[in-house]
């Protein structure tokens, strides 16, 4: 007889047949941001297609939106049992800087017991755990044990733009009752951990213009504002000297964590070193005061410089006075922020702050996202509890994380769903990084803990 056993099995017998999946899906070089590889990302949609084909899935299709499309597909065969929605995206980050690559980031090569390749962790890794886990219980384990809609989109590393929009043409399509969500990772391969919040973003293009064209630093230097020196003000006005953000109003509505919850947050099994280790040894480490590194990147708010342009960077020297620079500044958003009330507040310490001797201008990129507190006390969120615990013999922990996924709060907002976050990605995984992995030994359990997930949901 097929049982949840036989499916753990089979995929235990066909290791390296999944590892050939993954390493043919992660070969696709489907970067959403850069347009020079929107084929990649039509080719990385057929193949999920052709995967889900494979898997049983039935009514799949692609679903275009402004910019990239969604994969869609379902198995509705369960009366009686609910509807998980499976989300996942196939688009990845670009791979800069090249140079510190081992192997090329669309080539993925096994070195012991990784497989290193853009997208190896973030998460083409964790969409092919889940389609694998369901693939077994439907071929090998007796059948899928619920209903499941998958929805995996191609714009998740860009914002998710038109996610939105996609999802209010096709609510009915999305229905469900609970969405599974395994964009996120674990505290370590023998520490298993739920997300029970996430980050939220805002994120802008600061624009500060002087004159007309770029001019001769000795000719027009000390008379003439230099947009780059404007713009360092005000960058380093953002902050005070205690780390914190001098925006007028952001702390307003930021969530106060409770008391217990600090104390749960402290006995979390996370060291100071190995976070030091994970953050590539900076020298020492830098922020709000009065809060923990756990605390500071999961439930506090930030305001990060991502990126800075202006005048000559190039070799050697050149005596310019800079007609404009810019600085790309994002926002780490805790409950309850707005992402529009930030913009504003932005705006609001720009129009105080800067000098009349330039112009201006906050361009907003992709649309903001809202972060996300997850009830623990659910249903779904005890089936993927214990279908760690069955997993991995320890029983999870519930921590915060810092990144952001913007579907989850349009779930909420859109379809009335909340989400289960999971996922099998490791701190050192070097998401968005040069050399990103996936820790296999932790993938293939990850393929385990879903399909235990899918059992428990149905009970
Ligand atoms: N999977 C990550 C987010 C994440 C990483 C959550 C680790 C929990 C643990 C996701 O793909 C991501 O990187 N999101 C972007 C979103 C942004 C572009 C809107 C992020 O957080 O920067
Ligand atoms: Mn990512």
């Amino acid at each position: 007889m097929k049982t949840l056993q036989t499916a753990i099995q089979h995929v235990r017998e066909n290791n390296d047949f999944i590892i050939n999946l993954l390493k043919e899906f992660a070969a696709i070089p489907s970067i959403s941001t850069l347009s020079e590889h929107e084929a990649d990302i039509q080719t990385c949609a057929e193949w999920v297609v052709q995967r889900l084909e494979k898997s049983g899935f039935e009514n799949i299709q692609i679903l275009p939106t402004a910019k990239h499309p969604s994969v869609y597909a379902d198995y509705l065969h369960a009366p009686g049992k609910p509807t998980v929605l499976l989300y996942g995206h196939f688009d990845v980050q670009p791979v800069d800087p090249i140079d510190e690559w081992e192997s090329d980031p669309f080539a993925p090569e096994q070195r012991g017991d990784n497989l290193y390749a853009r997208g190896a962790s973030d998460m083409k890794g964790q969409v092919l755990a889940s389609l694998m886990a369901l693939s077994a219980l439907h071929h090998e384990g007796g059948g899928i044990p619920l209903n499941v809609k998958v929805l995996i989109e191609g714009e998740e590393e860009i914002g998710s733009p038109n996610l939105g929009t996609l999802m209010e043409e096709h609510k009915e399509l999305l229905a469900c009752d609970v969405a599974l969500n395994p964009d996120a990772g674990i505290i370590s391969a023998t520490q298993p951990s739920v997300t029970y919040g996430l980050r939220g973003l805002a994120y802008f293009e600061l624009w500060v213009h002087g004159a007309k064209s770029d001019l001769h630093s000795g000719l027009y230097g000390g008379a003439v504002h230099n947009p780059a020196q404007v713009l360092a003000d005000l960058i380093a006005g953002m902050h005070d000297s205690e780390g914190r953000i001098t925006l007028p109003g952001y702390y307003d509505k930021v969530r106060t964590l409770p008391d217990e919850e600090r104390e749960a947050l402290a006995k979390l099994p996370l060291s100071q070193a190995e976070f030091m280790r994970n953050a590539a040894n900076p020298p020492a480490l830098f922020g709000e005061q009065g809060y923990s590194f756990i605390e500071q990147t999961g439930a506090r708010p930030t305001l990060e410089i991502n990126g800075l342009y202006s005048g000559f960077i190039g070799e050697g020297a050149k005596t310019v006075l800079p007609a404009k620079a810019m600085a790309k500044i994002s926002m780490r958003l805790v409950p309850y922020q707005d992402p529009d009330l930030v913009q504003q507040q932005l705006t609001d310490y720009l129009n105080a702050n800067a000098p009349d001797t330039v112009t201006w201008e906050l361009k907003p990129i992709g649309h903001g996202a809202p972060a996300v507190l997850v009830d623990r006390h659910t249903k779904p969120v005890q089936a993927i509890s214990a279908a760690l615990e069955e997993t991995f013999g320890v029983e999870p922990v519930f921590k915060l994380e810092g990144g952001s996924i913007p579907v989850v709060g349009l779930m909420q907002e859109i379809l009335g769903v909340q989400s289960v976050i999971t996922g099998f990605g490791l701190p050192d995984d070097g998401i968005h990084g040069p050399n990103e992995k996936v820790h296999l030994p932790t993938f293939f359990k990850g393929i385990e803990t879903l399909m235990h997930f899918f059992v428990n949901m149905a009970q």
